[in-house]
Protein backbone atom coordinates (compact mmCIF):
# COMPACT_ATOMS: atom_id res chain seq x y z
CA UNK A 1 0.00 0.00 0.00
CA UNK A 2 1.35 3.35 -1.16
CA UNK A 3 1.99 6.01 1.79
CA UNK A 4 -0.29 9.28 1.91
CA UNK A 5 1.12 12.32 0.34
CA UNK A 6 0.30 15.68 1.35
CA UNK A 7 1.01 18.02 -1.41
CA UNK A 8 -0.67 20.76 0.49
CA UNK A 9 1.86 21.02 2.99
CA UNK A 10 4.63 21.45 -0.55
CA UNK A 11 7.06 24.70 0.68
CA UNK A 12 7.27 27.38 -2.10
CA UNK A 13 9.53 26.34 -5.00
CA UNK A 14 12.08 28.04 -4.11
CA UNK A 15 13.01 26.36 -1.05
CA UNK A 16 13.79 23.08 -2.95
CA UNK A 17 14.90 24.75 -6.16
CA UNK A 18 18.12 26.33 -5.39
CA UNK A 19 19.38 23.85 -3.88
CA UNK A 20 19.16 21.79 -7.07
CA UNK A 21 20.47 24.58 -9.43
CA UNK A 22 23.68 23.98 -7.31
CA UNK A 23 23.69 20.06 -8.61
CA UNK A 24 24.63 20.35 -12.35
CA UNK A 25 26.57 23.89 -11.60
CA UNK A 26 29.20 22.23 -8.94
CA UNK A 27 29.77 18.76 -11.26
CA UNK A 28 30.71 21.10 -13.63
CA UNK A 29 33.01 23.10 -11.43
CA UNK A 30 34.56 19.62 -10.58
CA UNK A 31 35.07 18.41 -13.70
CA UNK A 32 36.73 21.41 -14.59
CA UNK A 33 39.27 21.10 -12.17
CA UNK A 34 39.78 17.74 -13.07
CA UNK A 35 40.40 18.93 -16.36
CA UNK A 36 42.83 21.81 -15.01
CA UNK A 37 44.85 19.31 -12.36
CA UNK A 38 45.26 16.00 -14.87
CA UNK A 39 45.95 12.47 -13.45
CA UNK A 40 47.91 13.70 -10.58
CA UNK A 41 44.62 14.72 -8.99
CA UNK A 42 43.71 10.86 -9.27
CA UNK A 43 46.93 9.78 -8.32
CA UNK A 44 46.06 9.57 -4.16
CA UNK A 45 43.17 10.42 -2.37
CA UNK A 46 45.55 12.71 0.10
CA UNK A 47 46.44 15.20 -2.44
CA UNK A 48 44.76 19.05 -2.29
CA UNK A 49 43.53 18.40 -5.86
CA UNK A 50 41.74 15.14 -4.80
CA UNK A 51 40.28 16.91 -1.20
CA UNK A 52 38.72 19.62 -3.36
CA UNK A 53 37.49 17.70 -6.09
CA UNK A 54 35.84 14.83 -2.94
CA UNK A 55 34.36 18.38 -1.26
CA UNK A 56 33.07 19.52 -4.08
CA UNK A 57 30.82 16.43 -4.71
CA UNK A 58 30.02 15.67 -1.39
CA UNK A 59 28.87 19.06 -0.34
CA UNK A 60 28.68 21.13 -3.81
CA UNK A 61 26.76 18.07 -5.51
CA UNK A 62 25.23 16.12 -3.03
CA UNK A 63 24.29 17.99 0.08
CA UNK A 64 23.08 20.43 -1.88
CA UNK A 65 20.28 17.64 -3.70
CA UNK A 66 19.75 15.99 -0.60
CA UNK A 67 19.53 18.66 1.40
CA UNK A 68 16.72 20.18 -1.16
CA UNK A 69 14.95 16.76 -1.52
CA UNK A 70 14.73 16.59 2.34
CA UNK A 71 12.69 19.96 2.42
CA UNK A 72 10.75 18.86 -0.32
CA UNK A 73 10.04 15.10 0.31
CA UNK A 74 9.65 15.58 4.45
CA UNK A 75 6.70 17.76 4.45
CA UNK A 76 4.90 15.97 1.56
CA UNK A 77 5.42 12.30 2.94
CA UNK A 78 6.08 12.55 6.98
CA UNK A 79 3.60 15.69 7.41
CA UNK A 80 7.06 16.86 9.43
CA UNK A 81 7.96 20.62 8.93
CA UNK A 82 11.61 21.84 8.99
CA UNK A 83 11.50 25.74 10.79
CA UNK A 84 11.26 28.44 8.81
CA UNK A 85 11.64 26.60 6.00
CA UNK A 86 12.10 29.67 3.14
CA UNK A 87 14.53 31.52 5.50
CA UNK A 88 16.05 28.43 6.08
CA UNK A 89 16.25 27.26 2.53
CA UNK A 90 18.24 30.73 1.61
CA UNK A 91 20.35 31.06 4.37
CA UNK A 92 21.59 27.37 3.97
CA UNK A 93 22.44 27.80 0.49
CA UNK A 94 24.35 30.57 0.69
CA UNK A 95 26.49 29.56 3.51
CA UNK A 96 26.66 26.09 1.93
CA UNK A 97 27.91 27.18 -2.25
CA UNK A 98 30.14 29.56 -0.89
CA UNK A 99 31.56 27.54 1.81
CA UNK A 100 31.97 25.06 -0.44
CA UNK A 101 33.96 27.13 -2.70
CA UNK A 102 36.27 28.43 0.59
CA UNK A 103 36.95 25.02 1.43
CA UNK A 104 37.54 23.59 -1.85
CA UNK A 105 39.97 26.65 -2.37
CA UNK A 106 41.50 26.02 0.56
CA UNK A 107 42.62 22.51 -0.09
CA UNK A 108 43.77 23.44 -3.36
CA UNK A 109 45.87 26.47 -2.05
CA UNK A 110 46.40 25.42 1.60
CA UNK A 111 45.42 28.92 2.63
CA UNK A 112 44.78 28.94 6.60
CA UNK A 113 42.41 32.51 5.57
CA UNK A 114 40.52 29.85 3.69
CA UNK A 115 40.20 27.07 5.63
CA UNK A 116 39.13 29.68 8.34
CA UNK A 117 36.60 30.98 5.81
CA UNK A 118 35.07 27.53 4.95
CA UNK A 119 35.09 26.53 9.08
CA UNK A 120 32.62 29.82 9.65
CA UNK A 121 29.96 29.10 6.92
CA UNK A 122 29.96 25.53 6.56
CA UNK A 123 29.63 25.46 10.61
CA UNK A 124 26.59 28.50 10.05
CA UNK A 125 24.95 26.22 7.00
CA UNK A 126 25.28 22.96 8.76
CA UNK A 127 24.49 24.63 12.49
CA UNK A 128 21.16 26.18 10.97
CA UNK A 129 20.04 22.91 9.07
CA UNK A 130 20.48 21.02 11.88
CA UNK A 131 18.67 22.87 14.36
CA UNK A 132 15.82 23.52 11.98
CA UNK A 133 15.71 19.86 10.95
CA UNK A 134 15.80 18.50 14.57
CA UNK A 135 13.49 20.91 16.13
CA UNK A 136 10.70 20.05 13.12
CA UNK A 137 11.11 16.83 13.78
CA UNK A 138 10.87 17.64 17.31
CA UNK A 139 7.61 19.97 16.83
CA UNK A 140 5.76 18.23 14.92
CA UNK A 141 6.63 14.46 16.00
CA UNK A 142 2.63 14.19 16.63
CA UNK A 143 1.83 14.98 13.23
CA UNK A 144 3.63 12.49 11.52
CA UNK A 145 1.62 10.97 8.27
CA UNK A 146 1.07 6.93 8.81
CA UNK A 147 3.55 4.90 7.55
CA UNK A 148 6.44 7.43 7.11
CA UNK A 149 8.12 6.23 10.14
CA UNK A 150 10.91 3.97 7.96
CA UNK A 151 11.72 7.75 6.40
CA UNK A 152 11.88 9.41 9.43
CA UNK A 153 13.98 6.77 11.17
CA UNK A 154 16.45 7.03 8.14
CA UNK A 155 16.31 10.45 7.75
CA UNK A 156 16.86 11.09 11.53
CA UNK A 157 19.84 8.70 11.38
CA UNK A 158 21.16 10.54 8.40
CA UNK A 159 21.01 13.75 10.38
CA UNK A 160 22.51 12.81 13.02
CA UNK A 161 25.46 11.08 10.48
CA UNK A 162 25.50 14.67 8.97
CA UNK A 163 26.36 16.13 12.33
CA UNK A 164 28.90 13.56 13.29
CA UNK A 165 30.57 14.09 10.12
CA UNK A 166 30.91 18.51 10.14
CA UNK A 167 31.82 18.36 13.70
CA UNK A 168 34.79 16.00 12.68
CA UNK A 169 35.34 17.99 9.16
CA UNK A 170 35.30 21.36 10.78
CA UNK A 171 38.00 20.04 13.87
CA UNK A 172 40.03 18.72 10.58
CA UNK A 173 39.62 22.13 8.73
CA UNK A 174 40.83 23.56 11.63
CA UNK A 175 43.85 21.40 11.81
CA UNK A 176 44.92 23.48 8.33
CA UNK A 177 44.57 26.54 10.22
CA UNK A 178 46.04 26.21 14.36
CA UNK A 179 48.27 22.83 15.39
CA UNK A 180 45.34 20.97 16.83
CA UNK A 181 46.31 17.04 17.12
CA UNK A 182 43.74 15.56 14.75
CA UNK A 183 45.53 12.67 13.46
CA UNK A 184 44.57 11.17 10.15
CA UNK A 185 42.00 8.80 11.84
CA UNK A 186 39.95 11.52 11.86
CA UNK A 187 39.83 11.55 8.41
CA UNK A 188 39.07 8.16 8.35
CA UNK A 189 35.99 8.34 10.96
CA UNK A 190 34.95 11.89 9.56
CA UNK A 191 34.73 9.58 5.33
CA UNK A 192 33.04 7.04 6.60
CA UNK A 193 30.24 8.93 8.71
CA UNK A 194 30.45 11.11 5.72
CA UNK A 195 29.96 8.45 2.50
CA UNK A 196 28.16 5.31 4.84
CA UNK A 197 26.55 7.66 7.23
CA UNK A 198 25.06 11.07 5.29
CA UNK A 199 24.76 10.12 2.01
CA UNK A 200 24.21 6.39 2.13
CA UNK A 201 21.75 6.88 5.08
CA UNK A 202 19.66 9.33 3.34
CA UNK A 203 19.87 7.94 0.05
CA UNK A 204 18.37 4.34 1.66
CA UNK A 205 15.30 6.96 3.06
CA UNK A 206 14.61 8.73 0.67
CA UNK A 207 14.82 5.34 -1.79
CA UNK A 208 12.07 3.77 0.63
CA UNK A 209 9.33 6.59 -0.80
CA UNK A 210 10.84 7.73 -4.59
CA UNK A 211 11.27 4.09 -6.00
CA UNK A 212 7.95 2.62 -5.79
CA UNK A 213 6.14 6.49 -5.98
CA UNK A 214 8.08 6.94 -9.00
CA UNK A 215 9.32 3.55 -10.11
CA UNK A 216 5.84 2.08 -9.69
CA UNK A 217 7.33 -1.09 -7.87
CA UNK A 218 6.19 -2.41 -4.61
CA UNK A 219 7.02 -1.31 -1.35
CA UNK A 220 10.29 -2.12 0.01
CA UNK A 221 10.48 -5.42 2.22
CA UNK A 222 9.17 -4.41 5.86
CA UNK A 223 11.91 -5.96 7.90
CA UNK A 224 14.68 -3.97 5.83
CA UNK A 225 12.88 -0.48 5.78
CA UNK A 226 12.29 -1.27 9.66
CA UNK A 227 15.81 -2.48 10.37
CA UNK A 228 18.60 -1.73 7.94
CA UNK A 229 19.17 2.17 8.77
CA UNK A 230 19.45 1.31 12.52
CA UNK A 231 21.81 -1.45 11.76
CA UNK A 232 24.09 0.65 9.60
CA UNK A 233 23.94 3.53 12.18
CA UNK A 234 25.27 1.31 15.10
CA UNK A 235 27.65 -0.33 12.84
CA UNK A 236 29.50 3.26 12.28
CA UNK A 237 29.01 3.99 15.95
CA UNK A 238 31.04 0.20 16.73
CA UNK A 239 33.53 0.89 14.34
CA UNK A 240 34.44 4.61 15.95
CA UNK A 241 34.37 3.41 19.10
CA UNK A 242 36.93 0.93 18.28
CA UNK A 243 38.99 2.80 15.61
CA UNK A 244 39.26 5.64 18.84
CA UNK A 245 39.34 2.35 21.86
CA UNK A 246 42.93 1.06 19.72
CA UNK A 247 43.79 3.35 16.51
CA UNK A 248 46.98 1.21 15.70
CA UNK A 249 44.98 -2.70 17.20
CA UNK A 250 41.83 -3.82 16.77
CA UNK A 251 42.67 -4.51 12.93
CA UNK A 252 40.22 -7.52 13.03
CA UNK A 253 37.53 -5.94 14.63
CA UNK A 254 37.94 -3.19 12.12
CA UNK A 255 37.60 -5.65 9.42
CA UNK A 256 34.77 -7.36 10.22
CA UNK A 257 32.64 -4.44 10.94
CA UNK A 258 33.72 -2.66 7.35
CA UNK A 259 32.38 -6.28 5.78
CA UNK A 260 29.00 -5.87 8.17
CA UNK A 261 28.56 -2.53 6.56
CA UNK A 262 28.93 -3.52 3.20
CA UNK A 263 26.81 -6.55 3.75
CA UNK A 264 24.23 -3.89 4.46
CA UNK A 265 24.59 -2.17 1.83
CA UNK A 266 25.01 -5.04 -0.44
CA UNK A 267 21.82 -6.23 1.29
CA UNK A 268 20.15 -2.74 0.41
CA UNK A 269 21.05 -2.52 -3.37
CA UNK A 270 19.78 -6.39 -4.07
CA UNK A 271 16.30 -4.99 -2.59
CA UNK A 272 16.31 -1.95 -4.82
CA UNK A 273 17.28 -4.11 -7.93
CA UNK A 274 15.12 -7.05 -7.37
CA UNK A 275 12.26 -4.33 -7.28
CA UNK A 276 13.39 -2.54 -9.80
CA UNK A 277 13.73 -6.08 -11.74
CA UNK A 278 9.94 -6.73 -10.73
CA UNK A 279 8.33 -3.29 -11.37
CA UNK A 280 4.95 -3.09 -12.66
CA UNK A 281 5.59 -0.71 -15.25
CA UNK A 282 7.64 -2.77 -17.49
CA UNK A 283 9.51 -0.28 -19.91
CA UNK A 284 12.17 1.56 -18.03
CA UNK A 285 12.43 4.98 -18.28
CA UNK A 286 15.94 7.34 -17.97
CA UNK A 287 15.56 7.20 -14.30
CA UNK A 288 14.98 3.44 -13.96
CA UNK A 289 18.47 3.23 -15.65
CA UNK A 290 20.32 5.61 -13.70
CA UNK A 291 18.75 3.70 -10.58
CA UNK A 292 20.39 0.30 -12.24
CA UNK A 293 23.58 2.62 -12.56
CA UNK A 294 23.84 3.59 -9.05
CA UNK A 295 22.74 -0.03 -7.63
CA UNK A 296 25.42 -1.64 -9.87
CA UNK A 297 28.09 0.97 -8.54
CA UNK A 298 27.09 0.14 -4.70
CA UNK A 299 27.61 -3.29 -5.64
CA UNK A 300 30.91 -2.88 -6.88
CA UNK A 301 32.19 -1.27 -3.88
CA UNK A 302 31.94 -4.67 -2.08
CA UNK A 303 34.66 -6.59 -4.39
CA UNK A 304 36.24 -3.76 -5.07
CA UNK A 305 36.90 -3.46 -1.14
CA UNK A 306 37.81 -7.35 -0.65
CA UNK A 307 40.44 -7.09 -3.53
CA UNK A 308 42.01 -3.84 -1.75
CA UNK A 309 42.54 -5.70 1.35
CA UNK A 310 43.49 -9.26 -0.47
CA UNK A 311 45.96 -7.80 -2.71
CA UNK A 312 47.25 -5.37 -0.17
CA UNK A 313 46.52 -2.71 -2.77
CA UNK A 314 45.34 0.67 -2.37
CA UNK A 315 41.82 1.14 -4.08
CA UNK A 316 40.66 4.42 -2.08
CA UNK A 317 40.35 6.70 -5.21
CA UNK A 318 38.23 3.84 -7.18
CA UNK A 319 35.67 3.02 -3.87
CA UNK A 320 35.56 6.68 -3.87
CA UNK A 321 34.27 7.30 -7.64
CA UNK A 322 32.23 4.34 -7.71
CA UNK A 323 30.62 5.51 -4.41
CA UNK A 324 30.28 9.33 -4.62
CA UNK A 325 29.72 9.34 -8.32
CA UNK A 326 28.79 5.69 -8.91
CA UNK A 327 26.19 5.17 -6.55
CA UNK A 328 25.17 8.77 -5.06
CA UNK A 329 25.46 10.97 -7.68
CA UNK A 330 23.94 8.77 -9.96
CA UNK A 331 20.93 7.92 -7.63
CA UNK A 332 20.47 11.63 -7.55
CA UNK A 333 21.09 12.64 -11.33
CA UNK A 334 18.20 10.50 -12.07
CA UNK A 335 15.86 11.73 -9.19
CA UNK A 336 16.27 14.96 -10.63
CA UNK A 337 14.25 13.83 -13.96
CA UNK A 338 11.97 13.19 -11.86
CA UNK A 339 11.39 15.48 -9.05
CA UNK A 340 11.98 18.32 -10.85
CA UNK A 341 9.09 18.38 -13.19
CA UNK A 342 6.77 17.26 -10.85
CA UNK A 343 7.85 20.46 -8.66
CA UNK A 344 7.48 22.62 -11.82
CA UNK A 345 3.88 20.93 -12.79
CA UNK A 346 2.82 20.70 -9.07
CA UNK A 347 3.37 24.71 -8.51
CA UNK A 348 2.20 25.59 -11.87
CA UNK A 349 -1.19 24.57 -10.74
CA UNK A 350 -0.97 24.33 -6.99
CA UNK A 351 -2.99 28.11 -6.46
CA UNK A 352 -5.31 27.36 -9.56
CA UNK A 353 -9.27 26.79 -8.51
CA UNK A 354 -10.46 25.84 -12.32
CA UNK A 355 -8.65 23.11 -14.64
CA UNK A 356 -6.92 24.79 -17.27
CA UNK A 357 -5.77 23.09 -20.63
CA UNK A 358 -3.04 25.42 -20.45
CA UNK A 359 -1.29 23.70 -17.14
CA UNK A 360 1.39 21.35 -19.04
CA UNK A 361 1.52 17.83 -18.21
CA UNK A 362 4.87 16.93 -16.44
CA UNK A 363 6.17 14.35 -19.30
CA UNK A 364 6.02 17.98 -21.51
CA UNK A 365 8.23 19.75 -18.95
CA UNK A 366 10.95 17.34 -19.52
CA UNK A 367 10.37 14.63 -22.16
CA UNK A 368 12.29 11.75 -21.28
CA UNK A 369 14.84 11.33 -24.42
CA UNK A 370 16.10 14.75 -23.58
CA UNK A 371 17.14 12.91 -20.31
CA UNK A 372 18.12 9.85 -21.80
CA UNK A 373 20.98 11.59 -23.79
CA UNK A 374 22.21 12.82 -20.95
CA UNK A 375 22.31 9.32 -19.54
CA UNK A 376 24.18 7.61 -21.36
CA UNK A 377 27.21 10.86 -21.83
CA UNK A 378 27.21 10.32 -17.59
CA UNK A 379 27.13 6.22 -17.94
CA UNK A 380 30.27 6.55 -20.28
CA UNK A 381 31.95 9.80 -17.61
CA UNK A 382 31.45 7.27 -14.80
CA UNK A 383 33.13 4.48 -16.38
CA UNK A 384 36.25 6.59 -17.55
CA UNK A 385 36.48 7.50 -14.24
CA UNK A 386 36.84 4.14 -12.85
CA UNK A 387 39.43 3.58 -15.27
CA UNK A 388 40.95 6.78 -14.62
CA UNK A 389 41.14 5.81 -10.81
CA UNK A 390 42.76 3.07 -12.23
CA UNK A 391 44.82 4.25 -14.63
CA UNK A 392 45.13 8.18 -14.36
CA UNK A 393 48.00 8.87 -16.71
CA UNK A 394 45.40 7.46 -19.54
CA UNK A 395 41.63 8.52 -18.40
CA UNK A 396 42.00 11.62 -16.18
CA UNK A 397 41.45 14.15 -19.22
CA UNK A 398 39.03 12.05 -20.89
CA UNK A 399 36.73 11.53 -17.81
CA UNK A 400 37.18 14.87 -16.87
CA UNK A 401 35.65 15.96 -20.77
CA UNK A 402 32.87 13.64 -20.42
CA UNK A 403 31.85 14.35 -16.99
CA UNK A 404 31.88 18.31 -17.90
CA UNK A 405 29.45 17.58 -21.44
CA UNK A 406 27.08 15.39 -18.63
CA UNK A 407 27.18 18.65 -16.34
CA UNK A 408 26.54 20.94 -19.35
CA UNK A 409 23.58 18.69 -20.70
CA UNK A 410 22.07 17.55 -17.27
CA UNK A 411 22.32 22.18 -17.04
CA UNK A 412 20.40 22.71 -20.32
CA UNK A 413 17.76 20.34 -19.69
CA UNK A 414 16.99 22.01 -16.60
CA UNK A 415 16.94 25.33 -17.93
CA UNK A 416 14.65 23.86 -20.90
CA UNK A 417 12.12 22.73 -18.22
CA UNK A 418 12.43 26.06 -16.12
CA UNK A 419 12.04 28.34 -19.63
CA UNK A 420 8.77 25.98 -20.23
CA UNK A 421 7.17 26.10 -17.02
CA UNK A 422 8.04 30.17 -16.88
CA UNK A 423 6.28 30.49 -20.43
CA UNK A 424 3.17 27.63 -19.17
CA UNK A 425 2.97 30.29 -15.94
CA UNK A 426 2.41 33.32 -18.69
CA UNK A 427 -0.36 31.45 -20.49
CA UNK A 428 -2.10 30.52 -17.16
CA UNK A 429 -2.19 34.05 -16.66
CA UNK A 430 -3.44 34.70 -19.49
CA UNK A 431 -6.33 31.92 -19.56
CA UNK A 432 -7.03 32.93 -15.94
CA UNK A 433 -7.60 36.13 -16.97
CA UNK A 434 -10.07 35.45 -19.63
CA UNK A 435 -11.68 33.02 -17.43
CA UNK A 436 -12.23 35.41 -14.75
CA UNK A 437 -13.55 37.99 -17.64
CA UNK A 438 -16.05 35.07 -18.57
CA UNK A 439 -17.37 35.76 -21.95
CA UNK A 440 -14.52 37.10 -23.65
CA UNK A 441 -11.64 35.68 -25.52
CA UNK A 442 -11.22 31.76 -26.71
CA UNK A 443 -12.12 30.15 -23.27
CA UNK A 444 -15.11 31.64 -23.14
CA UNK A 445 -17.89 29.07 -21.94
CA UNK A 446 -15.19 26.32 -21.31
CA UNK A 447 -15.95 23.98 -18.39
CA UNK A 448 -14.60 25.21 -14.95
CA UNK A 449 -14.46 21.68 -13.32
C1 LIG B 1 31.57 21.02 7.28
C2 LIG B 1 31.82 20.31 6.27
C3 LIG B 1 33.15 19.60 6.04
C4 LIG B 1 34.43 19.99 6.30
C5 LIG B 1 34.90 21.29 6.92
C6 LIG B 1 35.31 18.91 5.84
C7 LIG B 1 36.70 18.93 5.97
C8 LIG B 1 37.54 17.89 5.58
C9 LIG B 1 39.00 17.91 5.70
C10 LIG B 1 39.80 19.05 6.26
C11 LIG B 1 39.46 16.74 5.21
C12 LIG B 1 40.93 16.31 5.00
C13 LIG B 1 41.52 15.67 6.14
C14 LIG B 1 42.94 15.27 5.90
O1 LIG B 1 43.64 15.84 5.06
O2 LIG B 1 43.29 14.36 6.61
C15 LIG B 1 38.31 15.99 4.80
C16 LIG B 1 38.38 14.75 4.24
C17 LIG B 1 37.27 14.11 3.74
N1 LIG B 1 35.95 14.56 3.78
FE1 LIG B 1 35.27 16.22 4.55
N2 LIG B 1 34.55 17.90 5.32
C18 LIG B 1 33.23 18.29 5.42
C19 LIG B 1 32.13 17.63 5.04
C20 LIG B 1 32.20 16.43 4.41
C21 LIG B 1 31.04 15.68 4.00
C22 LIG B 1 29.58 16.10 4.20
C23 LIG B 1 31.52 14.54 3.43
C24 LIG B 1 30.76 13.37 2.85
C25 LIG B 1 29.55 13.29 2.65
C26 LIG B 1 32.97 14.59 3.48
C27 LIG B 1 33.80 13.63 2.99
C28 LIG B 1 35.18 13.61 3.16
C29 LIG B 1 36.02 12.52 2.70
C30 LIG B 1 35.55 11.30 1.93
C31 LIG B 1 37.33 12.84 3.09
C32 LIG B 1 38.57 12.00 2.93
C33 LIG B 1 39.16 12.14 1.65
C34 LIG B 1 40.01 10.92 1.46
O3 LIG B 1 40.37 10.30 2.40
O4 LIG B 1 40.23 10.64 0.29
N3 LIG B 1 33.36 15.75 4.09
N4 LIG B 1 37.15 16.70 5.03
Amino acid sequence: MQRALSFNSSPRLGVPLRFLINTPLFVLLAALLLLWAGPSALGSRWTGHALALTHLFTLGVLASAMIGAMMQILPVATGINMLAPRATSIATHLLLTVGTLGLAAGFLTVNPALFQLAILLLGGAFAWLLISGFCGLWRDRRQATKGSTEILVATRLALAALLVTVVMGLLLAASFVWPLPVSRLFTDLHSAWGLLGWVGLLVMGMSYQVIPMFQVTELYPKVLTRWLAIVVFVLLLAFGANLLRDPLGGVEIGYTLAILLLLAYGAYAYATFRLLWNRKRPQADTTTRFWHTAVFCLAACIPVWLAQIIMDADRAVTLGVLFIVGFAWSAVNGMLYKILPFLLWYNAQRDLDVALREVPKVKQILPDDMAARQYWVHLAAVAMLVAASLWPADFTRPAALLLAVSALWLAANMARALLFYRRALKNIACALAVHHGQGVGPHAGSDPS
